[in-house]
């Protein structure tokens, strides 16, 4: 019999083949914002891990939205051409769906890649972040330009641009990045964004811009295919955000017509009173689907994949996301699967003989 966690899921028109998807994973390698050969190899590898959902990484919706100079980007016709260029490639060597994960840094932006120094601003070629409210987000980290209105009209329309342009990649999926302290999660946060005007003060102005951006990108997303949000469900500061807000943010994004969330955490400044620990989202993510009655996807240390099997088959959460075990232990799926039913097709025929099926 075929665990559930390895049955299909259908949302829409897009049938994923299991329940485990690839997280988005920033490379900070794109050059002018379009993928290099390294992104060839590393979705490729990717692509071929059994999972039902790859999620490219966070992709910036305008230069001014990158977390590093080398983030990708998909904001005009010739980043459209070279992400078009690997889509395909991806997809002719794997049945796996694919996700786009778009998002701006806000005051997340201008720093230095993580390789060279972690957690830093640059001091050369920096660009002045955006953020909702003139507030560093550490203490030795520049201050950020206040958004005006013309800001805020600005950055909407650049993702109204970059969702217009992911209709033309030929994936499954898009996702909104609200969460792990970018833009659209500090205008949520009341850490980030003391803002009086509608922008602000109060959890229904707080989520304005996220909601205003969630429709822009609704209109122009197909309905036929799978549209989410990654929305933090707590801050882990106190004063910050709870599960009544991202309960809240929740339902709204699904009166909207998004289909799923992703429930992440923490991220907005680096000091706060997260203790690292397996699962460390599952009970949040736990939550708002029961009070939401959205798909809810999960992910943080949930490695150990009997905990993975169990929270399925409880309908607790309808999809699994990994990052880091996908590069520690890439054939995880495809070793589980070798116990499983001999029949199942999830392994590439070249494989096969590798597993005894
Ligand atoms: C190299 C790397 C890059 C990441 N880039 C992104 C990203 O682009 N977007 C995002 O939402 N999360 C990003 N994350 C967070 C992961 O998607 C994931 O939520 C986090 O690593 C916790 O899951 P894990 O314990 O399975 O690794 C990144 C994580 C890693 C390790």
């Amino acid at each position: 019999m075929t665990e559930k966690i390895f049955s299909k899921l259908k949302i829409n028109e897009v049938t994923f083949k299991n329940k485990f998807v690839v997280s988005p994973m920033c490379q900070y390698s794109s050059k002018d914002g379009n993928p290099i050969n390294w992104h060839y190899k590393h979705l490729e590898n990717l692509a071929n891990s059994g999972a039902g959902l790859l999620m490219i990484e966070a992709t910036a919706v305008e230069k001014k939205g990158k977390i590093t100079h080398s983030d990708m980007c998909l904001e005009n016709s010739n980043n459209l051409k070279n992400l078009k260029k690997l889509v395909s490639h991806v997809q002719k060597n794997s049945d796996i769906k694919i996700g786009l994960q778009i998002s701006h840094s806000g005051r997340k932006g201008s720093t230095e890649l993580p390789w060279i120094k972690p957690n830093s601003t640059l001091k050369k070629k920096s660009w002045k972040t955006l953020s909702p409210s003139p507030i560093k987000r550490e203490y030795d980290w520049p201050t950020p330009k206040e958004m005006n209105l013309i800001d805020i009209k600005t950055v909407k329309r650049k993702f109204s641009i970059t969702s217009k342009l992911a209709k033309k990649l030929n994936i499954d999926c898009l996702e909104l990045h609200m969460a792990h302290g970018y833009l659209l999660h500090q205008f949520f946060s009341p850490i980030s964004n003391k803002r009086n005007d509608k922008y602000g003060g109060n959890l229904k102005n707080r989520c304005r811009f996220l909601i205003e951006v969630a429709e822009v990108v609704r209109k122009n997303w197909p309905k036929n295919k799978v549209l989410g949000a990654r929305i933090t469900g707590v801050d882990w500061i106190k004063k910050g955000i709870n599960l009544k807000h991202s309960i809240y943010l929740t339902k709204q994004l699904k009166k909207i017509g998004f289909d799923y969330v992703c429930v992440s955490s923490g991220g907005l400044i680096s000091k706060t009173d997260f203790k690292p620990k397996p699962n460390f989202n599952y009970a949040l993510a736990k939550k708002i689907k029961k009070s939401c009655k959205i798909k809810v996807r999960v992910g943080g240390m949930l490695d150990d994949i009997n905990f993975a099997k169990k929270i399925i088959n409880n309908n607790d959460v309808d999809l699994i996301s990994n990052a880091r075990k996908y590069i520690y232990e890439p054939n995880f799926i495809l070793k589980e699967l070798s116990k499983l039913n001999p029949k199942n097709k999830i392994v590439p025929n070249q494989y096969r003989r590798c597993y005894k099926i």
